[in-house]
């Protein structure tokens, strides 16, 4: 397992209290964020943060006081989440832009210091499925409270998904695109991501998602490659942090081979 094993039992706050795990994931996109040398004046642009502030915590570490990009393609998941960055970072200038990624383009001025974007593939993946669906119909709990059992309409929407392997390669395909698409087009000097796999959707009999998510994963990072910080630096920030010996803290999200971090 990646990771220092200090024989610590994992804090129970981590699998039941939505800030405590954010903190944690927060303290590693701050460490990682420092391989770039990140400062508090940096412009970054921010997809996809759902109910969570793990980047919003990270940036809070700095004392961050740049202007920030959010993008959710559900308002009410910016409304949630507004009033926690104003809380966590009272400095920086936030826009909002309740759109799709892929829609984007003309919201945000090229050349952004950061892009940063933690564990939005599989969610990508779920949304560009279903969006021709109606309103009520579509993967909707993203505001809502954390929990460990996804939401039914998530697990419907993977089954269907699931069923129909041209539609999954389609649904893949336009995450992939939409994801190349907003780093051509707005040309950030730096892009972070990272998409471990998710320990609840692995319970949950969702490891397809996973490993459609991966898929995508891989081909952002083939696609970047020759600009790819190097996998055992990266690792060595990593390997910093407390893995509480949990398998999937020490074996996915300390992996760093479930992190992309590049220079367009
Ligand atoms: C569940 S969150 C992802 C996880 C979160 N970043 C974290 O680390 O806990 C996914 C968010 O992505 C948003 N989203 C999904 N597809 C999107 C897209 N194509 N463009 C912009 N936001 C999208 C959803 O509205 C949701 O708020």
């Amino acid at each position: 397992m990646f990771g220092i094993d200090t024989q610590e039992e994992i804090p129970r706050a981590y699998l039941e209290d939505h800030a405590a795990w954010d903190d944690y994931i927060g303290h590693l996109w701050y460490s990682l964020l420092r391989f770039y040398e990140f400062s508090p004046s940096r412009s970054v642009i921010e997809i996809g943060p759902g109910a969570s502030a793990k980047i919003g915590r990270a940036l809070a570490r700095v004392d961050y006081e740049g202007r920030l990009y959010v993008i959710d393609s559900s308002q009410k998941v910016i409304d949630a989440l507004k009033p926690r960055y104003a809380e966590l970072l009272p400095k920086a200038r936030i826009e909002w832009i309740c759109r799709p990624l892929h829609a984007c383009h003309d919201a945000i001025p090229q050349g952004a210091d950061f892009m940063l974007s933690n564990h939005i593939i599989d969610d990508m993946i779920l949304s560009g499925a279903q969006a021709d669906a109606p309103e009520g119909e579509r993967v909707q709990d993203w505001a809502a409270a954390y929990t460990h059992v996804p939401a039914e309409k998530v697990r419907e929407c993977w089954t269907l998904l699931a069923k129909d392997p041209a539609r999954l390669a389609a649904a893949k395909r336009a995450a992939g695109d939409g994801i190349l698409g907003a780093i051509a087009a707005l040309a950030p000097r730096h892009v972070v991501f990272s998409q471990y796999p998710s320990s609840t959707l692995y319970d949950n009999g969702m490891a397809g998602l996973n490993e459609s998510a991966l898929a995508v994963f891989e081909r952002l990072r083939a696609a970047f490659k020759t600009t790819l910080a190097d996998n055992a630096a990266v690792q060595a920030i990593l390997n910093a942090n407390k893995n509480y010996g949990n398998e999937h803290i020490g074996e996915h999200v300390l992996n760093a081979k479930y992190w992309m971090l590049c220079r367009p």
